[in-house]
């Protein structure tokens, strides 16, 4: 039997962070959905995947043939895993949970299967965002309540962003690796195994199209930001939107930068647009395991207790000395 490429470079990486081995084996199977998911991508570019329709999800939001199919293959993947007490899916309206139950399902995957998905038909970046929570084992089933409880208790987050490479970035105990989808086959490959944000830049990601039900907080420091060498800043900066958050972050990785979904006054964005569970949640984590940091209108994500598995809230994440600047703001 051929070895299955995801035990080469991920599996050792996984083994050396120190988390368990059921975590470790939770990511295996998210990165082999991963690469599932990359194929469909590719092969509905030349027409032979699932025809590009659009539905609606429970969320009210377009629903893309591909939002569908990958949702499917990450259930898929995880649906055969006894550590899995539940999961939680933007294209699903309440928690997925197994058949049966046993004493060792003490994990609930949060997941967002296609992220960006008005970037398919363009071909443009799209991503999978993912968390894993730690809850109580036990023969019992799980309730929503179990898993608002467990938002604290994130085991690891990562993404995968189907973009000119199809990359996974990752963190479970400690760091923030970056793994890169071998064309020949092979899995995964480590390419660095420390990722950090940089913690001055001179980039920042917004919908500038919202301004006008912005915040003073933001309006203020966008304001500040476009004023260049000649405002308060005393230095220019650049803007940077894809419409997919996996590319903006990972963005952040390399040069610096922050990344804001803000809270809008207009009505059904009075908390923003992006998901606590399967968005801002594990890119909250990874930022902060990077050095950066991640915060709402306000407090940091990683402290707010939702009420909601489909809540939304605020994203400001980026570099720490821009994220400190907007917080400060917010008074
Ligand atoms: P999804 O495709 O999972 O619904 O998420 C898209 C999100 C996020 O990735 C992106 O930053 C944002 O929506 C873009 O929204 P706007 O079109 O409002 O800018
Ligand atoms: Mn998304
Ligand atoms: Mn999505």
């Amino acid at each position: 039997m051929a070895q299955d490429p995801m035990h080469n470079q991920l599996a050792l990486w996984l083994q050396g962070q120190g988390a368990s081995a059921s975590v470790n084996e939770t990511i295996l199977a998210l990165a082999r959905s991963a690469v599932a998911i990359d194929r469909e991508i590719r092969l509905a570019a030349i027409g032979r995947g699932q025809q590009a329709q659009t539905s609606e999800n429970v969320q009210g939001e377009d629903q893309k043939t591909l939002d569908v199919v990958s949702n499917q293959i990450v259930m898929e993947h995880l649906a055969g895993l006894d550590h899995i007490a539940a999961m939680v899916s933007e294209e699903v309206e309440h928690p997925i949970l197994p058949s049966a139950i046993g004493p060792q399902a003490d994990q609930v995957v949060c997941f967002d299967p296609l992220d960006g998905s008005s970037n398919i038909a363009s071909n443009c970046p799209i991503g999978t965002i993912f968390s894993i929570l730690g809850v109580e084992g036990g023969d019992r089933k799980i309730s929503e309540a179990n898993i608002l409880a467990a938002s604290g208790k994130q085991l690891a987050a990562g993404y995968v962003l189907y973009g000119p490479a199809t990359v996974l970035v990752v963190t479970t105990t400690r760091h923030v690796a970056m793994f890169a989808l071998d064309p020949d086959g092979d899995g995964f490959m480590l390419v660095n195994d420390r990722l950090t944000i940089p913690e001055t830049c001179s980039n920042w990601s917004i919908n500038a199209s919202y301004e006008r039900y912005w915040d003073t907080a933001i309006t203020t420091y966008v304001r500040e930001c476009v004023a260049g060498r000649e405002g308060p800043r005393g230095r220019d900066f650049n803007t940077r939107w894809s419409a997919a958050m996996v590319a903006d972050i990972h963005r952040l990785f390399f040069d610096g930068g922050v990344f804001i979904y803000p809270a809008l006054k207009k009505p059904g964005s009075e908390t923003g647009k992006l998901r606590f569970f399967y968005e801002a949640n594990p890119m909250a984590l990874l930022a902060h395991r990077a050095g950066g940091r991640a915060i709402a209108s306000g407090p940091d994500i990683l402290d707010i207790r939702p009420t909601g598995i489909h809540q939304r809230v605020p994203v400001i994440i980026g570099s720490r000395e821009e994220v400190d600047r907007i917080a400060a703001l917010y008074g």
